[in-house]
Order: structure tokens, then C-alpha cells, then sequence
């Protein structure tokens, strides 16, 4: 349980495994992706039970018969926030079919905390109904939800996508950034694989996993 209406903290002992290898700082780059994958993979499978599905009829090699697929008049979205939620979303776009991959660039600048853009790939104009857009927001970290935030407010206020149409999935979350997060937005959902404590000094998440991205890509000199 958590105090967030719309979180859900998936629990699971192959979930707390893999977490405690992305925990460990001797855990080497490749282990540390293959590890965060698998748990996004659960992540995905649990987020995505809302996408609605639609009845059809198909023929097996023995009879008609009905089927249901996924609605094929929507759009789903997989958000990466870059550069660590490259490392996650690629297992995203294997495993739901027709997914639109719209990139966002930005990082923390360490004083502030505050995001930086360097890259959109969000067209401006929907061309659709918003209600039809499936958001699917990808970054293994939510520490004061700062960047999160301004991922979230470009659908949700600029492009007016129903908050519960949007959801963010995170490998590990805080309450600073989930409050962050859903004092503005109280309808989207957030799936995730742990809330940990609090922020340390420099904004990084403890006990935590370190630089999500570092870690991913092999860049902690
Ligand atoms: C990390 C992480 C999130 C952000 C979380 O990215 O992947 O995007 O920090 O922190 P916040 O909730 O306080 O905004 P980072 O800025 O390190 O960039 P990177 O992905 O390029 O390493
Ligand atoms: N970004 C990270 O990669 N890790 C944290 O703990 C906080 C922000």
C-alpha cells in the first residue's frame, strides 16, 4: 500500500531480485540493463491492462470463431525521457504492437534540479481525438519529479490528453516526486517497482540505484 490513490507498487520476488542486482553498485552495465529490462517488462504488462480491446472474427484452422485484439483505432504512445529511458523502452516497443515512439531530451541540471531540454519529438498538433492517445511515459527514475512533471504537462495541459490516459512507469519512485507529480495531475497513474525513502543532498534518490543512466550506458567516470 501507498498513500498515492493512482500508484501501484508492483510486488513480486523475481521483481525484488532483479531490483537488488540494479541496487548493487558492483553490478556491471550489461547485468544492470538486462535486470532493469526485466523488471520493465513486468512493469508494461501490469500498466497496459487499460488498453481496450475490441471483439473479432477470425478463422482458425478449424472454425470461426471470435477473438479479442487490441483496439486498433487507438494510438499508443511510448514516451522514452532520454537519455535512461532509452535503456527501458526499446523492451516497450517489442512487446506492443504499432507503438508510436515520440522522444523527449532533457537532464537535470545538478544545481537546480531543475530539467533542461535538448530534444521534442512530441508533434504539436494531435492528429486525432485526445482521447484515442495511450501516453506511456518511460524513465527507470522518479526523484523530484521534476522532469516527469514536464513530460506529464505537455500531454495532459498542452495537448489535453486525459490524465488517465496517461501513465508513467518507473523502476524506482519517491514520495517527493510522486507528490510533485500528482499534486497537479491527481488522475494519471504511475506503475513502479519501488518507493524509496527520500532524496539525499545532491537530489538522488536513497538508498536508490545511482545515475539511472550512467549505469545503463556505461558512463560512470
Ligand atoms: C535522470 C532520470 C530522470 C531524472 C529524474 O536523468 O533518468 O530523467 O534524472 O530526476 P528528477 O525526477 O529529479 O527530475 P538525468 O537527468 O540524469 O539524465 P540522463 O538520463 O541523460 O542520464
Ligand atoms: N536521477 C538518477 O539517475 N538517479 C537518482 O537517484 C535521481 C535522479
Amino acid at each position: 500500500m501507498n498513500e498515492f490513490k493512482n500508484v501501484v507498487l508492483l510486488k513480486h520476488p523475481l521483481i525484488s531480485h532483479h531490483l537488488a542486482t540494479i541496487r548493487d553498485k558492483n553490478t556491471k552495465s550489461d547485468r544492470f540493463r538486462q535486470s532493469s529490462q526485466q523488471i520493465f517488462k513486468f512493469l508494461i504488462f501490469e500498466a497496459t491492462k487499460n488498453l481496450p480491446v475490441k471483439t473479432v472474427q477470425i478463422e482458425t484452422p478449424l472454425e470461426p470463431t471470435k477473438v479479442e485484439k487490441i483496439n486498433d483505432e487507438i494510438k499508443i504512445v511510448c514516451v522514452p525521457i532520454l537519455r535512461a529511458g532509452l535503456g527501458i523502452s526499446e523492451i516497450f516497443e517489442k512487446l506492443i504492437p504499432n507503438v508510436i515512439v515520440q522522444h523527449l531530451g532533457m537532464y537535470r541540471n545538478e544545481t537546480t534540479l531543475k530539467p533542461v531540454w535538448y530534444y521534442n519529438k512530441i508533434p504539436d498538433k494531435l492528429i486525432d481525438d485526445p482521447k484515442k492517445y495511450y501516453i506511456y511515459i518511460c524513465d527507470p527514475m522518479c526523484a523530484t519529479g521534476n522532469s516527469s512533471y514536464e513530460v506529464i504537462k505537455l500531454y495532459a495541459k498542452d495537448r489535453n490528453i486525459p490524465q488517465e490516459n496517461i501513465t508513467f512507469i518507473n523502476l524506482i519512485s519517491c514520495p517527493v516526486g510522486m507528490k510533485k507529480i500528482f499534486d497537479e495531475f491527481p488522475n494519471i497513474r504511475m506503475y513502479t517497482s519501488a518507493i524509496d525513502e527520500k532524496l539525499n543532498e545532491n537530489g538522488y534518490i536513497v538508498p536508490g540505484l545511482g545515475d539511472a543512466g550512467d549505469r545503463l550506458f556505461n558512463t560512470m567516470y
